[in-house]
């Protein structure tokens, strides 16, 4: 079995190291191509163009910066004829989509990955890799990607399905830092040790962590109804927040858009419902 890896960016080249490393034999081209001197100094073989390259495995790996460069590479080969193209660029759904329709046309099977780490993790045992889309492709390939990460989780056969997850968690990790280092401007516009906060609250975090299965719950079934905590509770404390933001003449932003969610939401009836009613809110663009 031999693999091709498209694109030696920092992911890219890791990506390759990781099936050389596995004991494969990795055929690499990248645009600029003194980017696969090390990897070739490791046992890579060097292919001089995008077609050359194909032409080398049935599994083709695809890693850039875009799916732009994705389609214009991929667009080059010419024939994909019988070829499994895993394409690992970051992305969204509706651009995988295009991608396995377009590369279907050219004759290959389509798999959508998404990577869940750095560089530097790729082939760790813990390592998470998302895939979606064609499903006989991906369990013919199944051994070999999981050099890439110990925890590949294929998702089923819609290859938008990867890069949807991956932007859920992006979108959840955001929010998170966002509140984490807005926190951390207060506690250090006082003179605390954002350390010392974080010892006295891994409690109250972790409880954070396992009060997201009942919003999951809630959301999916779409009934809100809780006995305690709901949102009218919320909103004092949020106001709390913003003007102990303003108070010490830090950003309030973040906090007074809380605010605005939360007071729509018990302003449209909603307060004794729980706070995963706002789901309902983040559905409807502000503009509708
Ligand atoms: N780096 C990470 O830790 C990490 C983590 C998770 C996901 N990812 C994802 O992995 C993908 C690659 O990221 P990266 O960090 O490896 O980026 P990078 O280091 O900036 O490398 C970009 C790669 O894309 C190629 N490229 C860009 N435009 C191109 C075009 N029009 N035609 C041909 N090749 C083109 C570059 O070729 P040249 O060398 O010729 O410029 C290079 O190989 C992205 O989707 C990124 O979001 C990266």
């Amino acid at each position: 079995m031999t693999v091709t890896v498209l694109g030696l960016g920092e992911m890219g080249s890791a990506l390759a190291a990781a099936f050389l490393a596995g004991g494969q034999r990795t055929t690499v081209w990248n645009r600029t191509a003194g980017k696969a001197d090390a990897l070739v100094a490791e046992g890579a073989v060097r292919a001089g163009s995008v077609a050359e390259a194909v032409a080398e495995s049935d599994l083709v790996v695809v890693n850039v910066k875009g799916n732009d460069a994705v389609r214009a590479i991929l667009a080059s080969a010419g024939s994909l004829d019988g070829r499994v193209v895993v394409n690992l660029t970051d992305g969204t759904s509706g651009e995988a989509r295009d991608l396995a329709a377009r590369v279907s046309d050219q004759g290959a099977a389509y798999v959508h990955g998404q990577i869940m780490t750095i560089a530097p993790a790729i082939g760790h045992a813990d390592s998470v890799v998302f895939y979606g889309g064609d499903s006989a492709a991906y369990e013919r390939h199944r051994e070999v990607l999981s050099l890439l990460g110990g925890r590949g989780a294929y998702l089923g056969d819609d290859a938008g399905t990867p890069a949807l997850f991956g932007l859920a968690m992006n979108d959840t990790m955001w929010g998170t830092l966002n509140g984490f280092l807005h926190a951390a401007a207060l506690l250090s516009s006082e003179g605390v040790e954002v350390k010392r906060f974080l010892e006295h609250a891994t409690a109250s975090l972790s409880g954070l962590l396992g009060y997201l299965p009942s919003l999951a719950e809630e959301v999916d079934r779409g009934e809100y109804a809780v006995p305690f905590g709901a949102l009218k509770h919320h909103l004092p404390a949020v106001a709390d927040l913003v003007r102990e933001s303003r108070d010490r003449g830090i950003d309030d932003e973040f906090p007074s858009y809380t605010l605005r969610l939360v007071r729509a939401v018990v302003e449209d009836g909603h307060g004794d419902d729980s706070y995963s009613r706002l789901v309902e809110r983040f559905r409807s663009s502000p503009a509708s």
